[in-house]
């Protein structure tokens, strides 16, 4: 299941480059490139002669041309030549996309071009904000998108998966938990108070009391999550609002569908402490990517579980409240995507 209607991450801005490469999202084969003036352009990657993808082509001046028999198209996806012949079939033609350069990523959308409003593109501001340090990266996760998804919104996950790095027990044992659904996001507020900091906090933070942990996980559908989480030393005021003497981090995840077991995963994480300190912002990736890792195997895993047998049964606990109300919303959103797409096709 599919949501068309969003804009989602596609590249890196450092991936796209003259140079055409290909990626699947959401079953379509989509080839990017930049033309020499520097503007990305996404289409379709498969040519409409004998449907060799066009990533295996190359930049021909503003057009691209096919690495089979050198058709060439421009970037809205029009067939611009023919070699040895003047007539240009009309069908010869591909798909094209709206793409958009924002946070150092680049974002396609995936549904009708009429409803592409940049406007919509979620916020990742923490990229490009000089307050923050941030570094992001790309995971090619086997797994469904939506398994992406229940993880990030159950942090009591962190005490089992996690203990060499960002989690404890005390985050199952001790934590507050309150979750809020408005009509399109979901909101997980998670308080863990006067209680040991995780190790990775430790090492980056320099905690040598109990903290008081926060974990604000905001999802914003399809597949956004952005997580505020930081720790102050116990009884400095950081649940009212007070966060002094701590570290406050945004850890911000943007997950794209590529099939319906397969999944591109861009995910970063930004520091508002010495936010100039390159070297900082490695240790605090290199800290938070060791769990990425980690959750990497669990999807993959749940996934070929999944694939052998997709009616097993499961059961549901407390702490999958966040994902459930996601889920709802993704559910939500799809009927009337479909609904919509109905209505269009009896009217034509
Ligand atoms: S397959 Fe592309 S030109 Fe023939
Ligand atoms: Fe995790």
């Amino acid at each position: 299941m599919f949501l068309r209607n969003f804009w989602y991450v596609a590249a890196t801005d450092q991936e796209v480059q003259a140079k055409p490469f290909g990626r699947t999202i959401m079953n379509e084969p989509i080839v990017f490139f930049r033309m020499p003036d520097g503007t990305p352009v996404a289409l379709e990657d498969r040519c409409p002669h004998r449907r060799l993808p066009l990533s295996m082509g190359k930049l021909v001046g503003d057009a691209l041309q096919c690495g089979y028999h050198g058709l060439r198209f421009d970037k809205t996806g029009q067939c611009v030549r023919v070699p040895g012949q003047d007539l240009i079939p009309p069908s010869a033609r591909v798909k094209s996309y709206p793409v958009v350069e924002r946070y150092k990523w680049l974002w396609i959308w995936m549904g009708d071009p009429a409803l592409a409003d940049p406007d919509k593109i979620t916020d990742f501001h923490w990229f490009d904000d000089p307050n923050w340090g941030a570094k992001s990266a790309y995971l090619h996760v086997e797994a469904n998108w939506q398994l992406v998804v229940d993880n990030l919104l159950d942090l009591t996950h962190l005490a089992f998966v996690h203990e060499t790095t960002i989690g404890n027990m005390a985050l199952v044992e001790h934590a507050a938990v309150k979750v809020q659904r408005g009509p399109n996001n979901v909101l997980v507020t998670r308080w863990t108070i006067d209680q040991p900091a995780p190790p990775t906090f430790v090492k980056v933070g320099g905690f040598t009391t109990n903290v008081d942990r926060w974990q604000i996980i905001d999802y914003a559908p399809p597949a956004f999550l952005r997580l505020d989480v930081g720790a102050t030393p116990t009884g400095t005021g950081a649940p009212e609002g007070k966060r002094v003497g701590g570290i406050s981090m945004r850890n911000l995840n943007a997950i794209t569908p590529e099939t319906e077991t397969t999944t591109h995963y861009f995910w970063g994480q930004a520091h508002d402490f010495e936010p100039g300190n390159r070297q900082m912002t490695e240790r605090v990736f290199e800290q938070i990517q060791a769990a990425f890792y980690e959750d990497v195997a669990i999807f993959q895993a749940q996934q070929r579980m999944i694939s052998l047998d997709p009616d097993s049964p499961t059961v549901d606990i407390n702490a999958d409240s966040g994902g459930i109300q996601a889920r709802r919303i993704v559910d939500r959103l799809y009927a009337e995507e479909q609904a919509a797409l109905a209505q269009r096709a009896a009217a034509e």
